[in-house]
C-alpha cells in the first residue's frame, strides 16, 4: 500500500456540501485559494485537454456584487408567478455570508477530438479535487450550479467565450467553532453495483 488508504477514505466520506450560511467571515486567504486550484488541475483529462478554467472572487466586494448579479439573473429568468423573494435573497445575500467564490469553467480547445461530455467530466473531477482539498482544510464547500449557470447572462457575466461554459459557482468558507460537520448518507454498494464472478 502506498498511502493511507483509511486517511483518504476519511477525506471522501467527510466531504461534505456545507452552505454560506453556515460560514464564519473570517477571510480565505489567497494562498488556501492556490493549493485547491493546484490540486484541482491534478484532476485526469481525456487527451490533456485540462479544459478547467477558474475565475475566483475573493474578498465580500467581489462576492457582493456577483451573488447579487446571480440573483438578479434568477428574477430575469424566472417567471412572475414562480418568483420567490425568499430564494432571490438567499442567493443575493451568499456574497456577504461568503468572501471566497471561484466560478467553474469548462474550456473547449480540440473540438474535434475530445467530446463535450468529457471535457465536462474531467472538470468535474477537478472540482472534487478543490472539495475534497477543501474537506483537509476544514473549510466548508458547496457547489452551486440552478437554472442561472447556463444561461446568457451569466455567459456575458463572466465575459465567456464562445468555447467557454459555465459549470457552476464554488462556494468555500471558514466554519465557526461551534460548528458541528454534518454527516452523509448514501445507498450501500449492493445497490448499484452488479458484479460478474
Ligand atoms: C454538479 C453539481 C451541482 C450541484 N448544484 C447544487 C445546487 O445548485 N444546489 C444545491 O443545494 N446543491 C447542489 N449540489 C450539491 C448537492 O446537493 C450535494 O452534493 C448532495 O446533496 C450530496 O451532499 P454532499 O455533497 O454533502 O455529499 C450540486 C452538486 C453537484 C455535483
Amino acid at each position: 500500500v502506498k498511502y493511507s488508504v483509511s486517511e483518504i477514505t476519511d477525506i471522501i466520506k467527510d466531504r461534505r456540501t456545507i452552505y454560506p450560511h453556515d460560514y464564519s467571515n473570517r477571510l480565505v486567504p489567497k494562498e488556501i485559494v492556490e493549493k485547491l486550484i493546484a490540486n484541482a488541475i491534478w484532476a485526469p483529462t481525456h487527451g490533456k485537454t485540462q479544459p478547467w478554467r477558474f475565475e475566483v472572487f475573493l474578498g465580500n466586494e467581489n462576492t457582493k456584487p456577483l451573488t447579487q448579479s446571480l440573483a438578479n439573473i434568477y428574477k430575469e429568468l424566472t417567471p412572475i408567478e414562480d418568483f420567490k423573494e425568499l430564494k432571490y435573497n438567499k442567493i443575493a445575500s451568499r456574497g456577504e455570508q461568503c468572501n471566497c467564490i471561484i466560478a467553474i469553467k469548462m474550456e473547449r480547445t480540440d473540438t474535434d477530438k475530445i467530446p463535450e461530455i468529457e471535457e465536462v467530466e474531467a472538470v468535474a473531477c477537478a472540482v472534487q479535487n478543490m472539495h475534497l482539498t477543501a474537506t483537509a482544510y476544514g473549510l466548508g464547500a458547496y457547489w452551486s450550479t440552478g437554472k442561472m449557470t447556463y444561461s446568457e447572462q451569466v455567459k456575458s457575466l463572466l465575459n465567456l467565450k464562445n468555447s467557454e461554459r459555465c459549470l457552476g459557482f464554488f462556494y468555500i468558507g471558514y466554519l465557526p467553532a461551534e460548528f458541528s460537520w454534518p454527516k452523509g448518507q448514501r445507498r450501500p454498494i449492493e445497490y448499484v453495483t452488479r458484479w460478474n464472478l
